[in-house]
């Protein structure tokens, strides 16, 4: 079933809306949810339509208000918006049975994307270098928006894309010789120290970076031992990368890397040569394109013949068009690298290639102050060790204080530990920045991970206290203002991800799981304070089915939307 309770009524205002305006209902849509929950649950802003119409936003509003009319919907206006509010209560039923049948796919649409494949490019660090902020967020980022477009029904091809090819190595390999240990040739953090050692040096010393660079030369020029070293240390961070990605539950369809372009730079650079706006400046190739004011042109070549990143992804894009034939293709990197896209796909367009525009860049901010006891060059494996250190912590403090039981407590603080870091990434819009704080992300008050996951786990206590779920009940008993308060919650979830997905933007899921954790809590609350409105109510057992249902839904909700986000989702805590 593709259409939600939700999906259905935003199509029947939009278009009731479109109609009245004399507009195709494509051109309307409005958004999900106000800010403030007293308005409705859709919200249609009128300050587009002021010019054409000249007249004042609550004016047009005032007037499109006592016009539509949509089954299911009460609609007012609100100063210069149009809000609508769900009539909830004949659609619990079909709300509750939708999520409950679903279960961990609930939020999903199998037909949405039927046909449509996506390339997600994501993580993508580099061999032999140090991880930086931006690889921690790509990676969170990435998966997330995969498995969004996965549940969606698309044919999603997650591309970790290695920075596997560079000077770096000619550091690496010349700086083993000194720094290096043989018999930690395996060990990934031991490559990171010695290209960190071997990168000061050369910085110093001009004799030492020419070795490296002419390591790199051979490289290019295919050199058999340099080329086995190389992939010595390839083979090595690889195998440490994937012990991290196993950790968190990640699976790339592909694996692989700028090496895979060399040998066939040559065939891009003759296709873009001949195009008008490529020229020689000094040696080196250029694309000069009709870019926007104050952009500098597009380097292909270097003078020494080498070639570079901006080269290795136009010869990327079309690798990945001719083996995908994608409908999308997203590039999960940091804000900073925008001018980078923006020139690539213009590069693209230029080229003639059609499916140019399907290329989007997915732009994030910058994680602040993230630093781990060992210091502040972060790998992702530290900040992963240390949250579970930090977790375990608290998992001991609060058993011993009877607040929390678990079979497993150090299973449970690594699936904390990553609860907290992941939560606590993508929870903000990704176009922010944002300031990272360890005691804030691993609270379990607040708008964080833990307190997702433990708020999943009270719900499963409460399911299995109350003797597990109901085969029939009546949705019409669930009457609380709290109860369709935690309906409509649960009922956003398919429009939410849908949204989620259009806007490469997971905070979208990340603060509706906020939203029903909160609905929940107050329902919870109303059963502390008054017996007859607990969730196990006693001595009235239609009543207490109807609550077992809303409540499983909301479980469902919770897990779901946490699996989206790539966050475990614990049963004991
Ligand atoms: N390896 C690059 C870096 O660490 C990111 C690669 C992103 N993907 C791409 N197709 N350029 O900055």
């Amino acid at each position: 079933m593709s259409s939600s309770v939700y999906s259905r009524h935003r199509a029947a205002f939009a278009q009731a809306l479109a109609s009245a305006l004399g507009v195709p209902a494509a051109d309307i849509e409005p958004q999900v949810k106000p800010a403030d929950p007293a308005h409705g649950d859709l919200s249609f802003a009128t300050f587009p339509l002021a010019k054409a119409q000249k007249k004042a936003p609550p004016a047009i509003a005032a007037g499109l208000a006592q016009t539509l009319s949509v089954p299911g919907l009460e609609i007012k206006a609100v100063g210069p918006y149009v809000n609508a509010r769900f009539a909830l209560m004949p659609f619990t039923a079909e709300v509750l049975d939708a999520a409950r049948s679903a279960g961990l796919a609930y939020g999903g649409d199998a037909d949405a994307g039927r046909g449509k494949t996506v390339t997600v490019d994501y993580s993508s660090p580099n061999i032999a270098k140090p991880i930086a902020f931006h690889h921690i967020r790509t990676t969170f980022l990435g998966h997330c928006i995969a498995n969004i477009y996965r549940a969606l029904g698309w044919r999603v091809e997650g591309i970790n894309y290695l920075g596997d090819w560079g000077k770096q190595f000619g550091l690496v390999a010349v700086g083993f010789q000194e720094y290096g240990d043989p018999a930690r040739i395996d060990d990934m953090g031991h490559l990171v120290e010695v290209y960190v050692k071997a990168n000061t040096r050369a910085e110093k010393e001009p004799e030492f970076d020419a070795k490296a660079r002419d390591f790199f030369r051979r490289m290019e020029a295919g050199d058999a031992e340099a080329l086995k070293v190389w992939n010595q240390f390839r083979e090595t961070s690889i195998r440490g990368f994937k012990t991290i990605y196993a950790r968190m539950g990640i699976e790339f369809e592909h694996i692989e890397g700028e090496s895979r372009y060399q040998g066939k730079m040559d065939a891009v650079i003759e296709q873009i040569a001949k195009k008008p706006g490529v020229k020689e400046s000094q040696g080196a190739l250029i694309v000069d394109l009709p870019y926007a004011e104050n952009e500098p042109p597009i380097l292909l070549k270097k003078n020494d013949g080498t070639t570079l990143y901006a080269t290795r992804d136009l010869a990327a894009a079309e690798d990945r068009y001719e083996r995908f034939h994608y409908d999308k293709a997203l590039y999960v990197v940091a804000q900073d690298q925008a001018l980078h896209f923006r020139q690539v796909f213009r590069t693209l367009s230029a080229m003639g290639q059609p499916w140019a525009d399907r290329c989007v860049h997915v732009a994030f901010g910058r994680i602040h102050g993230m630093s781990t006891r060992k210091g502040l060059v972060v790998q992702l494996n530290d900040v992963l060790d240390e949250a579970k250190e930090r977790a375990s912590v608290k998992v001991k403090e609060n058993q011993e204080a009877g607040r929390l039981q678990s079979n497993d407590p150090d299973l449970l603080a690594e699936q904390i530990g990553l609860g907290a870091i992941a939560f606590g990434d993508l929870k903000h819009k990704r176009a922010s920045d944002y300031t990272f704080d360890w005691d804030e992300v691993l609270s379990f008050e607040g708008h964080t991970g833990p307190y997702l996951q433990y708020a999943h786990a009270r719900v499963v206590n409460v399911l299995r206290k109350g003797g597990g779920v109901p085969a029939s009940y009546d949705a019409s008993l669930l009457t609380l203002p709290e109860e369709q308060a935690l309906v409509r919650e649960i009922m956003r979830l398919p429009e939410v991800v849908k949204d989620a997905a259009e806007q490469y933007e997971p905070s979208l899921v990340a603060r509706l799981l906020l939203d029903v954790a909160a609905a929940l809590s107050r329902y919870y609350t109303l059963g502390n304070q008054e017996r007859d409105k607990r969730i196990l109510v006693e001595n009235d057992d239609a009543l207490r089915f109807a609550r077992l249902a809303l409540t499983d839904a909301a479980r469902v909700t919770l897990a779901a939307g946490l699996t989206l986000l790539g966050i475990p989702t614990p049963e004991n805590m």
